[in-house]
């Protein structure tokens, strides 16, 4: 039984754990490695690359609202919120930044 209730509590903190950690803040590396880069390393379904600077241009110019709109609401065939419902604005927002970051 105590055997029993340490395992259980254990999974019960890991679980806190993983939900608990995209809701402390936006790490958009974290966010991009887990949702966009499936897409965006490989350039899947002619996803812009990651670092792709000539790839990213004509989007950069759109401007990092249309670009944050595409994310949320989703483009062609990226799905809204990269697929994953629970992601928040400021998590898409925050993996957009990364996205961007590579291509400055
Ligand atoms: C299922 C594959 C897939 C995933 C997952 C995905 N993308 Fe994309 N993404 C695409 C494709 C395909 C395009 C090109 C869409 C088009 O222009 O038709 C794209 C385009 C974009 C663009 C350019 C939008 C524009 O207006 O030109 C941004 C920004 C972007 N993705 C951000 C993200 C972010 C941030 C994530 C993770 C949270 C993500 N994507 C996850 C496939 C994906």
């Amino acid at each position: 039984m105590t055997r029993a209730t340490t395992v259980l509590s254990a999974a019960a903190l890991c679980a806190v754990a993983f939900v608990a950690t995209p809701a402390l803040a936006a790490d958009g590396a974290a966010v991009y490695n887990a949702n966009c880069a499936m897409c965006h390393v490989p350039g899947l379904a002619n996803a812009p690359k990651m670092g792709d600077k000539a790839a990213w241009a004509p989007r950069v110019a759109l401007g990092r609202d249309a670009l944050l709109a595409s994310a949320i609401k989703g483009k062609g065939a990226m799905p809204p919120k990269a697929g994953n419902p629970k992601l928040t604005d400021a998590e898409l927002g925050a993996a957009l930044d990364h996205m961007l970051a590579a291509v400055k």
